[in-house]
């Protein structure tokens, strides 16, 4: 049987770092495989470089935003997500297609059933499990205000209130996939248990 392979949704400073790490040991024990932990953007060999560009200064239409997310998501899916999975190891991964969804359509306008059919097109593996870590945008922002904002996190309150909805609706658009975790008030261990709690129906 191949690799479980699981993403981490949520805006910046919702905890999907602090969980990846968690989850990965947890996962590595429970099924007693190789985790690999991976990221997006750029979290394949090469891939910095795209990073930078894309979460840096250069300010892109939103239809090259989305281009340049799915060139990244492509390289990723070829480079790290289906070798792991084929040799399998599980895989956890931050940020997926519905970080694109989220951000370039509930966030920056682009119409959302159009994002939907260019990212199917693309045919990128479909998660066992998504997990949405939900946080109130103000909570986010205290917790990662000593970083150095991106361009995106830049962009402040009003853009993260649209995508945390655009997330919301996702979750319960699809109960079946997403574990929704209201991580209001919790601490990293709370969520933690809710994760690995609600997981060990899957796994
Ligand atoms: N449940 C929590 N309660 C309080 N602080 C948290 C919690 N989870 C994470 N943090 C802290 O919030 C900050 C952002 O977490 P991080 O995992 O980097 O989020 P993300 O990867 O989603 O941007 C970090 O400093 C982290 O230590
Ligand atoms: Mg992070």
């Amino acid at each position: 049987m191949a690799g479980i392979f699981i993403t981490l949704e949520g805006i910046d400073g919702a905890g999907k770092s602090t969980q990846s790490g968690r989850l990965a040991e947890w996962l590595k024990q429970r099924t007693g495989r190789e985790t690999v932990r991976t990221y997006e953007p750029g979290g394949w060999l090469g891939g910095e470089s795209l990073r930078g560009l894309m979460l840096s200064g250069t300010k892109f239409s939103a239809m090259s935003e989305l281009l340049l997310f799915l060139a990244d998501r492509a390289e990723h899916v070829n480079r790290v997500i289906l070798p792991s999975l084929r040799q399998n190891c599980n895989v956890i991964c931050e940020r997926w297609n519905e970080s694109t969804i989220a951000y370039q359509a509930g966030g920056h306008d682009l119409n959302p059933g159009h994002v939907k059919r260019i990212i199917s097109a693309c045919n990128f593996p479909e998660p066992n499990i998504k997990i949405l870590l939900d946080i109130p945008p103000e909570t986010a922002i205290e917790r990662i205000k000593s970083r150095k904002p991106d361009r995106f996190e830049a962009e402040g309150l009003p853009l993260m209130r649209r995508v945390a909805e655009s997330y919301r609706r996702m979750a319960s658009d699809e109960p079946g996939k997403f574990i929704r975790v209201d991580c209001d008030g919790m601490t990293e261990d709370d969520v933690f248990q809710a994760i690995a709690s609600r997981l060990e129906a899957f796994v």
